[in-house]
């Protein structure tokens, strides 16, 4: 690109040349009137050719102007020299993820820190209905502080092909991370890029992309027809449900993938928490319970009957958060305060699995992919073989259960899972995993009382009484789950998460001080812990000290919560105003 260091473009002075791409040079400039560097992009002057691409490059770059969150680098300025046109960003020091990688496969907790930043700012673009469209590792830029972004939103489609030719041959350059639908050329929605989050994930778990055929049509030709390569096939030793995450981000088809962003971040970090601890993941179909997906108009209903009426009134200023909340706590937040306890007790063997026979993994006897190995026949099928050899051995059913889930396919796994209890009526793991296959379903009633079997069966089972909380909740009958919940913190009262979400359940309920009470239990075993501050935000709101209530929204806001609940924290902050 000809520019050289010294030169104005506009009112940017070049200092010199940052990196260049297949669709633009990238030059790092200073801006005299701001006294600021700034990354000046400037696209290849081929795209000229195509006739509308200057209005289509006004147009995209307005709306990713409009972008705004901490993990996204802002665009400036955009403007057109000597016949290029150019995109003005915040000049970041650091590399890219690209050059982060080197072919060898991260520690998923690694992983996990660089998963939440680009989830999150993934999941706020979509928010404001923006795709990415070009998600891959030479677009997230790490500092050497640790900061973590996401860059080029939207560019892909900027430089899309119109009349020229040119740019689509440019675009089909680094086609290692396209989803199935683009390398169709078909409409593409929020799932494309999650497609493209899971090639990343899948290249920092396994150190390779899963599609790398020599000429870039193999590729795409690859992400349209060719079966995902088996993660462990790659990388024998990645777990199980890091593998059932990859698969799932990385369905052909998209209605197979997750629907969410933060479904797949949450899905990712349980499956982290999994395999860092040993402790059985909340299936990613618990993640039904997202927060949005909790109606407060239910809660606020069935909260309005009559044991529960009197000075039930704030149940009227229960937000959705709140019931989120008490809901989303319960799965991965639990398993993450788990994750936690393990870690603060460490044993010279290394990270112990928590010592609760019953809360620890309950490996799938061989589980869906640990059962095959590689590039044998499919789980289904040898799961299937099983069952035809041993009809009457629940086992065999629950196993081919699995198999069917781990395809998405809930209806059969439901089925299996219901064999297996006909066969073992007290069988507590089946019941818990037909409660999960209900739950997905949001069929809460009927989740609730597999669930509450399970615990029948076996009362002092931590996940199942969880569970049961859960589904209870979600099925509006709130005091029913708190008493559940409650279970939970007599079986562990060292679990700080549990704590937190009854004393949001409290604070919420009205019951204000004893509320605030298990909220300090909360914060005492763990300070930083988010969910407490935000329960502690409602109850400042709730006594009318708005000073205290913002510092705690702002310190859940800046914490590194879950995506939907630093979102949630946003939205309190927003009220406050
Ligand atoms: N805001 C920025 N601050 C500092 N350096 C940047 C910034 N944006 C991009 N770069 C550097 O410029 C390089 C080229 O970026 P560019 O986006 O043009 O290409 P790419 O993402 O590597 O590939 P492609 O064109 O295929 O998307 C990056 O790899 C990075 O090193
Ligand atoms: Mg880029």
């Amino acid at each position: 690109m000809p520019l050289s260091p010294g030169e104005n473009v506009g009112p940017y002075r070049i200092i010199g040349q940052l990196g260049q791409g297949g669709m633009a040079t990238v030059f790092k400039a200073y801006h005299p009137a701001l006294d600021r560097y700034v990354a000046i992009k400037v696209l290849h002057p081929a795209f000229k050719e195509d006739l509308n691409f200057l209005a289509r490059f006004q147009r995209e770059a307005r709306i990713v102007a409009k972008l705004e969150h901490p993990h996204i680098i802002p665009v400036y300025d955009f403007s057109e020299h000597r016949d290029m046109a150019y995109l003005v960003m915040r000049y970041v020091e650091g590399k890219t993820l690209k050059a982060h990688l080197t072919g060898e496969p991260l520690p998923p907790e690694r992983i996990l820190e660089i998963l939440r930043p680009v989830a999150e700012a993934l999941a706020y673009a979509h928010e404001q209905g923006v795709l990415h469209r070009d998600i891959k590792p030479s677009n997230v830029m790490l500092t050497p502080e640790g900061g973590i972004f996401l860059t080029d939103f939207g560019l892909a489609r900027m430089a899309q092909s119109g009349e020229s030719t040119l740019s689509q041959d440019m675009m089909i350059g680094t086609p290692q991370y396209m989803s199935p639908e683009q390398a169709k050329g078909v409409e593409v929605d929020e799932r494309t890029d999650i497609y493209s989050l899971g090639v990343i994930l899948f290249e920092m778990l396994t150190g390779r992309v899963p599609f790398s055929a020599d000429t870039p049509y193999a590729v795409v030709h690859d992400h349209i027809y060719t079966p995902l390569p088996l993660p462990s096939t790659i990388k024998p030793d990645i777990s199980p449900a890091l593998e059932r995450v990859l698969l799932k981000a990385l369905a052909k088809e998209k209605d197979d993938r997750y629907q969410k962003v933060t479904e797949l971040a949450l899905a990712f970090e349980d499956a982290v928490v999994e395999a860092t601890s040993g402790i059985t993941p909340a299936l990613e179909e618990e993640r039904a319970l997202e927060p949005a997906s909790v109606p407060s108009t239910v809660v606020e209903a069935k909260a309005a009957a009559p044991e529960a009426r009197p000075s039930r009134k704030r149940w009227l200023i229960i937000g959705g958060a709140a019931a989120a909340l008490l809901c989303v706590c319960c799965a991965g937040l639990f398993l993450a305060s788990q994750a936690q306890k393990a870690r603060g007790t460490p044993t010279p063997e290394g990270p112990t699995p928590i010592a609760r026979p019953e809360i620890k993994a309950t490996p799938l006897p061989g589980g869906p992919t640990r059962m095959s190995p590689p590039g044998d026949e499919d789980p289904v099928s040898q799961a299937l073989r099983q069952v035809q050899a041993n009809p009457n051995d629940p086992k065999a059913h629950l196993v081919l259960g699995d198999a069917y889930a781990l395809q998405g396919n809930r209806v059969k796994a439901l089925e299996e899972y219901e064999r297996a209890i006909e066969l073992d009526p007290e069988y507590a793991e089946a019941y818990i995993k037909a409660g999960n296959m209900l739950a997905v379903q949001r069929d809460w009633a009927r989740a609730a009382e597999m669930y509450q079997r399970a615990v029948e069966l076996q009362p002092d089972h931590i996940e199942a009484n969880l569970k049961a909380g859960q589904a209870l909740w979600g099925d509006g009958r709130i005091r029913p789950a708190a008493e559940y919940f409650k279970r939970v913190i007599e079986l562990d009262p060292d679990l700080p998460l549990p704590h937190a979400a009854i004393g949001n359940f409290l604070v919420n309920t009205g019951q204000l001080e004893e509320g605030r009470e298990e909220l300090e239990t909360a914060l005492r075993l763990d300070p930083a812990l988010p969910e407490a501050h935000f329960g502690m935000g409602f109850y400042w709101k709730a006594v009318g000290d708005i000073e205290e209530a913002r510092r705690e929204f702002e310190f859940v806001a800046r914490s590194d919560a879950k995506p939907w609940l630093v979102a949630e924290a946003r939205r309190e902050l927003q009220e406050l105003k």
